[in-house]
Order: structure tokens, then C-alpha cells, then sequence
């Protein structure tokens, strides 16, 4: 039996009804830029994320990108990141004329260690960006303090997190509510996926989300008057209309990726060689990925595959030690915790749609390599 890392036609089967009739409205009006779907999705999704408001953009990058801009960066200002990511949340700071710190991760949630934040903050540092990995939320609320201190922004790189929540003094916060700004991707593969490229800022603050608006629309409040140099970063409207048509889905599938993870957890727990996911005690976790700590890590990535069985290394280079960030003076060793991760991760099949008997396979094939 092939289990697919992601199976997102099996996904397409079960909202063809609700997402097919909602493009084609869009196709009938001929509104694609800027049409109603995109203004009611900010809508939704700002009441998910509990925030004043939701600013749609053209992709996840983006939506980093815009809020780093917002800090009008000087050349050496520092902005501190965890390197146990994906390319856009250093990328995003490097254009917009940051220069990225990199700080260790907390071995247990692979989420920034506040410690190795605090420990990187200098008369430079500017912002921090913590990224909520795999889909469960760093802990802010150690950041946030910090940033206080230091009169620092916080972005909150919530791409993979679209609607975890985090319980902090005895109330549960939303990914993307108490930062500066958060971002959420549509990128297809996401919990919430687009039929392409889309991402969504979020943010309490009033003048912040105005200046937001104006940088995804060429620095322009009012059409060719421009303020200030900004981006072409719309969100078409018929990934708007795709993701509103998925929206009510969200919360199952979700719930749906829980119970997965919970059985996958029990199973491995069982082998007592491979090590499951650690859920901080303070998280609902969204699980838009299911990532185990394996010893002979790409050998068993093989035997898998050659089962027909999809897995992934999220991420196997971080990224201070990617070329392109050679310059910024991060040696191999400089950060213990993430270079063990990068050597020890797997990604395993965790969409909503996966079956019992494919997560059996699953199961069953990771036990007879480690027999
Ligand atoms: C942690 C993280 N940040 C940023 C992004 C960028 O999002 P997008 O691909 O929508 O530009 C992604 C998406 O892959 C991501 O996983």
C-alpha cells in the first residue's frame, strides 16, 4: 500500500462540492483582484487569530516580509531567528535589510530557546521573529517580556501554524495574537492550503496594519499616490474564494491530524528507539507536520520509500549554515541543539485523510526497520 507523504487529491475529493462553486463565482464576476473574497477572509481569519485585524498577501513570505519592512531596518540592525526553519524567515530579513541572528532551538518543541533569544540580544537587535515549528506555538510569552525590555518587535512566524493556541496565564492565545505582527502561508501543502501561493498578517496594532495595507499595494493608501515604496503582494481573489470555501473544514482537520499523531505517538512510545513529537504541556498543536527523532535517520528514510511510503527531512541544512548566510559568521557546532535536530528529524504522513490501514503501513514499517 503507497502512503503519500501529503495526499491533498484525497483532501480534493471531500470539498470538490464546496470549493469548485466558489471559484466559479469569482470566474463568472471576473474580480480577481482585490474582489469581496478577499476582504471576508481577512475577516474570518482575524476573528480566528483574535486580532484587530487580518491583511492578506500574496504568499507566507511576504507576509513576513511586509512587517520586517514596516521596521525601516538601518544597514546592521539585527533581527534574532531561530536557523531550525524554512528559508523564508531568515530570507524575509535579509530583504528587508535586516541582518539575521541566529539563536538555538529548545530540543524538545524545536521551537527558538527563550534563553538563546535573550542570550542574543545586543545594541543591534531590532526584532525577533519566533517561528511556531512543525505546528505548535513557541513560548511567546517568555518572548515577549524580553522584547518589552529591549523595545524590540516580535513577528510571529505562524506559517505552520494556522490556529494552534497556546494556554498563557490560565487563557488560551491564538498563534498570531500577542506578537507585533504574525503571519500566517496558504502554500497548498499547508493545514489551510490555497490553490497556489497566499499568505495573511495579523496584528492588534491599528497604525501598523494601515502601513501593512499600503506596503502590499505599491506604498499607496489611494491609487497612484505612493507614500512610500512598497510591493506588489495582493492575494487574488480566487485563492481567497478557495480558502474561504475551506475555512470551515479547518477545525476538523485539525482535530483529525491530533488523533493521528496521538496513535503514531503511542505506537513509537512502544518501541522505545524511536522518539515522537513532544507537545509543550501549554499547546494545542496543529501537527501540519508529525516529526519523530530517528536514529539511522536516512536509512530509514529509504527503507520507507522503498515501501512506498513518503517522508521528509524538515530541514536538513538550517539555515546558518546555508551559504548564502556564510558571511553572518555561524561555524558548524555554533548551535548543538538545531544541528542534532537536522540529523535526527523525520516527517511522517499526517493528513487528515490518511487511513487507518496507511497509518498501520506506516507504523508497521518503521517497527521492522528497528526489529
Ligand atoms: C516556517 C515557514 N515560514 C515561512 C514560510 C513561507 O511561506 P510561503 O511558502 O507561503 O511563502 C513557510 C512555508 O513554507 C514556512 O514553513
Amino acid at each position: 500500500m503507497n502512503v503519500p507523504l501529503l495526499d491533498l487529491v484525497a483532501q480534493h475529493e471531500t470539498i470538490r462540492d464546496a470549493v469548485i462553486p466558489a471559484v466559479l463565482g469569482v470566474i463568472e464576476r471576473q474580480t480577481f483582484i482585490m474582489g469581496p473574497e478577499v476582504g471576508m477572509l481577512e475577516q474570518r481569519l482575524a476573528e480566528l487569530c483574535c486580532t484587530r485585524h487580518a491583511i492578506a498577501c500574496a504568499s507566507g513570505t511576504d507576509a513576513l516580509l511586509l512587517p520586517l519592512r514596516a521596521l525601516d531596518l538601518q544597514p546592521g540592525d539585527e533581527v534574532i531567528a531561530p536557523a531550525f526553519t524554512f528559508f523564508a524567515t531568515a530570507g524575509a530579513i535579509h530583504n528587508a535589510g535586516g541582518r539575521p541572528v541566529f539563536a538555538d532551538i529548545d530540543p524538545a518543541t524545536f521551537n527558538v530557546d527563550p534563553d538563546a533569544v535573550a542570550a542574543a540580544i545586543t545594541p543591534r537587535t531590532r526584532a525577533i521573529v519566533t517561528v511556531d515549528l512543525y505546528g505548535q506555538m513557541a513560548a511567546i510569552e517568555r518572548i515577549l517580556p524580553l522584547a518589552r525590555t529591549h523595545g524590540l518587535a516580535v513577528i510571529e512566524d505562524g506559517a505552520q501554524a494556522i490556529g494552534a493556541r497556546r494556554r498563557i496565564d490560565g487563557e488560551w492565545r491564538m498563534a498570531g495574537e500577542l506578537a507585533t505582527a504574525g503571519t500566517l502561508s496558504f502554500f497548498p501543502s499547508k493545514n489551510l492550503g490555497g490553490w497556489g501561493d497566499g499568505g495573511m498578517m495579523v496584528t492588534q496594532d491599528d497604525a501598523l496594519a494601515d502601513r501593512l495595507r499600503r506596503l502590499r499595494l505599491h506604498g499607496g493608501a489611494k491609487q497612484y499616490h505612493h507614500d512610500e515604496v512598497g510591493f506588489n503582494s495582493r492575494l487574488d481573489t480566487l485563492q481567497a474564494a478557495v480558502l474561504l470555501a475551506k475555512l470551515p473544514f479547518l477545525a476538523g482537520w485539525s482535530e483529525a491530524r491530533r488523533r493521528h499523531a496521538a496513535r503514531y505517538t503511542e505506537a513509537f512510545a512502544a518501541t522505545g528507539v524511536v522518539r515522537p513529537p513532544v507537545t509543550d504541556a501549554a499547546n494545542e498543536h496543529i501537527f501540519h507536520q508529525y516529526t519523530i527523532r530517528a536514529p539511522r535517520r536516512d536509512e530509514l528514510q529509504a527503507h520507507l520509500k522503498a515501501r512506498g511510503i513518503g517522508s521528509a527531512v524538515y530541514y536538513p541544512t538550517a539555515l546558518h549554515l546555508q551559504p548564502c548566510f556564510a558571511d553572518l559568521g555561524f561555524a558548524r557546532g555554533s548551535l548543538p541543539a538545531t544541528e542534532q535536530a537536522m540529523a535526527e528529524v523525520l516527517s511522517l504522513p499526517i493528513y487528515p485523510e490518511l487511513t487507518a490501514a496507511q497509518q498501520d503501513t506506516v507504523i508497521s514499517a518503521i517497527e521492522e526497520f528497528y526489529a
